[in-house]
């Protein structure tokens, strides 16, 4: 497998897609590489362009490593799991409302709503904002046929998102968003702006990825039903199982931007300065000399170093809690509909593979009874 290729150039500049396992881990944690973005370039406004800029994904030591050292122990797995209740609550309240329908979409009504409702739960999201949010987070991850409403509606975000964080300032809250306010380390304190790209942060990075990693695992599940009754019968292996549906179907496909910061040999060519790097993170988890088998899904893998929530500096922050929701959707789904089975053939599912991996709808009987 290559480990470093030239793929279509987007705007003029040739950009480097880095395929191998070996050779996107030593690229995930190459110094010589930047995140910084170039917010005039991109033609984003000032407003939207400083709220991107000061995003932990897109800074660079020392400014990352400040930041990302505050942020670090409100994302901690000790304090991830003291949400799994509330993350359960949410669970079986969108469990409930699939009581009844024969046929449902399983990414509307569950996999695209949990990661979001939770994260709204935590933020501290006013109840009567949600349904705004839930638009706002579509737009935010993408859907290029809606690219003209993302400034006005971001902009919109950003000033719901401030005028959350003047509020948890005078009435702190219970959740991350309060965490997050009263950070302080020596003198040092997040200031407002960077608590907004914080948020916005965690909704760009954490939604559709989470509710991808819920689709895809129960598309797996379904696909072959003995994996369905083996994780209902061991729930045991549901932490080995998870990372092996980021894995196998890895919901971000190809990381966020990176540039060369400087030119430099990788691999025995020469990267020049600013060229784009794209690190392939769906082909890199599949590469047949770091896992054996690695075109099988293996729900008991025990050794699995996959790259799936990125490595190095930029590590996915949020890891713990895309880990616990799905821990808890998988159960959640499993106990509560046991019978639960695709409502098309196998064969009719797209799925969309661009830079993430997933399926935009996926038909379920809660109640089983698959057509042929
Ligand atoms: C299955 C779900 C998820 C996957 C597959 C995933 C994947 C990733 C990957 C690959 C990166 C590194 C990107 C790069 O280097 O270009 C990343 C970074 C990040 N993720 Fe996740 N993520 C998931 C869920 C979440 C959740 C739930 C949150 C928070 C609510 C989150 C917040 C972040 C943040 C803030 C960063 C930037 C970290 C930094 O720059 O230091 N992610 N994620």
């Amino acid at each position: 497998m290559t480990s470093a290729q030239e793929s279509t150039p987007p705007d003029g500049t040739t950009p480097v897609l880095v395929t191998g396992f070996d050779a996107a881990r030593r690229m995930l944690s190459e110094r010589r590489t930047s995140k910084v973005l170039d917010a005039a370039a991109m033609g984003l406004s000032p407003e939207l362009g400083d709220a991107m800029l000061r995003m932990i994904l897109f800074l660079d030591p020392p400014d990352h490593t400040r930041l990302r050292r505050m942020v670090s122990a409100a994302f901690s797995a000790a304090h991830i799991e003291a949400l799994r209740p509330r993350i359960e609550r949410v669970a079986a309240g969108l469990l409930d409302a699939m009581d009844g329908p024969e046929t449902l979409d399983l990414i509307e009504v569950y996999a695209w709503p949990l990661p979001l409702q939770v994260i709204c739960d935590l933020l501290g999201v006013p109840t009567d904002s949600r349904e705004e949010f839930r638009a706002w987070t579509a737009i935010v991850a993408g859907g290029a046929a809606r690219e003209h409403e993302r400034p006005a509606q971001l902009t919109r975000l950003l000033g719901v998102i401030r005028g959350m964080i003047a509020d948890q300032r005078v009435h702190p809250g219970d959740g991350l968003l309060t965490d997050l306010i009263a950070v302080r380390e020596e003198q040092d304190r997040l200031s407002d702006g960077e608590l907004t790209s914080m948020v916005f942060a965690l909704l760009v990075g954490g939604h559709e990825s989470t509710a991808s990693l819920i689709g895809n695992g129960v598309f797996r599940l379904l696909e072959d039903r003995e994996r369905w009754n083996r994780l209902r019968a061991e729930p045991g292996l549901l932490p080995t199982a998870i990372e092996e549906f980021v894995r196998f179907d890895s919901p971000l496909a190809t990381t966020t931007y990176r540039a060369a910061a400087e030119t430099f040999e990788f691999d025995g060519r020469t990267i020049a300065a600013g060229t784009p790097i794209g690190i392939s993170l769906a082909q890199a988890n599949r590469d047949q000399s770091r896992f054996p088998r690695a075109d099988r899904l293996e729900m008991d893998r025990v050794e699995n170093p996959h790259l799936g929530f990125g490595h190095g500096t930029h590590y996915c922050l949020g890891a713990p809690l895309a880990r616990m929701e799905a821990q808890v959707a998988f159960a959640a789904l499993m106990n509560r509909y046991p019978d639960l089975d695709l409502a098309v053939p196998v064969g009719e599912l797209t799925w969309r593979s661009d830079f993430m991996r997933t399926l935009p709808s996926l038909p379920v009987r809660p109640r089983g009874t698959r057509p042929n």
